[in-house]
């Protein structure tokens, strides 16, 4: 059994709390499939009452921390060491269209340091969680990330650029190097659910450009938890900053990192 500190205990109740009105929302949204309208604005609604779930149950037990969350931005609180890093439906896309692959993803931050991170898909009820020099978890086994070391057997997770977002020609050259080379790529539509996937080995590493602090904030402290590597594509530790993400186990890190950042 993990034993897990208060505020990880806190994180993963103000997850558990949102994924309640989440779930009742996707079950909706697959009703509002077939609406002319689509189920556009009703998405939006659901983000924001969640991430509100999420805020208002944060503040109550650590009053003064401050937030970075995806749809409210920028919270201040008067204690300038902490801050929590929130998204509240990462997998947007994928909720819209009633595609069961999303997340709460809740990482906190001590002195500008990640320290402990929750990502929460709630239809799987699969918690991944971890704290910095404990361990990652997920649903209280412990999570070590894949032994595989050729490229050959490895299947990597990554997201596709779309509507002029991010740099589809780097994603072409990406896709010409490595796909010659690997077992597989997939593309799952959640950032904190690739990293997820990478702590728990189900994949061998993942990467992705033009993400912000919310999408990966978690997953980085739970890959690192779970013997992984994280780093800025460049290799430099800037992600959170540039949104430029690679992660993967110790023996297929390098060659993945190198390779993409040619
Ligand atoms: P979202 O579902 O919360 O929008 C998919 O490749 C990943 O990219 C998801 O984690 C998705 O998060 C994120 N994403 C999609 N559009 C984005 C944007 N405009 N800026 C940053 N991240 C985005
Ligand atoms: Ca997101």
């Amino acid at each position: 059994m993990a034993l897990f500190s208060p505020a990880l205990n806190v994180m993963m109740g103000a997850a558990s709390k949102a994924a309640r009105s989440l779930r009742r929302d996707f079950g909706e949204v697959e009703n509002l499939q077939v609406s002319t309208k689509g189920p556009g604005d009703f998405v939006s609604q659901a983000d924001i009452r969640a991430e509100k779930t999420i805020f208002e149950e944060l503040s109550r037990a650590r009053p003064g921390y401050g937030f970075l969350m995806e749809e409210r931005g920028t919270v201040e609180g008067p204690d300038k060491s902490h801050r929590w890093i929130i998204d509240p439906l990462d997998g947007t896309t994928n909720f819209l269209h009633s595609i069961p692959i999303f997340a709460i993803s809740i990482a906190l931050e001590r002195e500008g340091v990640l320290v402990a991170g929750v990502i929460y898909n709630p239809i799987t009820d699969e918690m991944f969680v971890a704290e910095r020099g404990t361990g990652a978890f997920l649903n209280n086994r412990r999570l070590r990330v894949s032994a595989r070391s050729r490229m050959a057997e490895a299947v990597f997770t990554t997201g596709i650029p779309h509507q002029g977002r991010s740099e589809p020609n780097k994603f072409m050259r990406d896709m010409d190097t490595l796909l010659p080379q690997v077992a597989g790529i997939r593309r799952f539509g959640s950032a904190a659910l690739d990293l997820a996937f990478v702590a728990a080995g189900r994949v061998d590493g993942y990467w992705e450009r033009g993400l912000k602090a919310w999408d990966i904030a978690a997953g980085a402290v739970i890959v690192q938890e779970a013997g992984g590597m994280v780093s800025d594509i460049d290799g430099s530790d800037g992600y959170l900053n540039s949104g430029n993400i690679v992660a993967g186990n110790p023996s297929l890190f390098n060659d993945l990192q190198k390779q993409i950042s040619r």
